[in-house]
């Protein structure tokens, strides 16, 4: 498939896509995914981003790329039916942004150390523990998976200020 043509809309925030509950990727889904995994990786790369998750192009499916480029090169992850079977007590606060609320930054606090299991993309179960950025991540990319966003771990007032200046510089790229 050429990279080009692949790419796929980002949904924005607010955007109602973003806070739906996503369905576990099944069986009779198999033909689709084969299709989307490529386009939201092409997509993703684009962006760039580290993360995309399938509710942020409007697939309400339980699957999420992540691809951290380790040294630089391609290192892709791809959660089909991802869950956190275990978390640290002790917290790491780090930076984090989304390709859905592009432009804005804020710390956020979580596990420092998770277990996620999950398919891989050959429908391989597959068990990770992680920790650093890579934990955040997976972390960020199974609350898209559950209509969470990065800002909903922020207080209201933090969360509706970036929600504000959101709107505001979307409304004027539209002009
Ligand atoms: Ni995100």
């Amino acid at each position: 498939m050429d990279a080009e043509t692949a790419v796929l809309p980002i949904l924005i925030a607010p955007d109602p896509g973003l806070k739906l509950r996503t369905r576990p990727v099944a069986e009779a889904d198999a033909d689709a995914i084969r299709d989307l995994i490529p386009r939201m990786y092409a997509t993703m790369y684009r962006a760039p981003g580290i993360g995309l998750a399938a509710p942020q192009v409007g697939t309400g499916l339980r699957l999420a790329v992540i691809d951290l480029m380790p040294g630089d090169k391609p290192f892709p992850i791809t959660l089909i039916n991802p869950e956190i079977v275990a978390a640290s007590d002790d917290l790491a606060t780090r930076e984090e942004g989304c390709l859905s609320l592009p432009g804005h930054y804020a710390e956020v606090s979580r596990p420092a150390r998770v277990k996620v299991r999950y398919f891989d993309q050959l429908g391989v179960r597959q068990e990770m523990e992680a920790e650093d950025l890579l934990a955040a991540c997976l972390q960020h990319e199974i609350d898209h998976l559950n209509g969470m966003l990065f800002i909903d771990h922020l207080s209201p007032l933090k969360r509706n200020m970036i929600l504000r200046r959101l709107a505001k510089e979307q409304r004027q790229k539209r002009l």
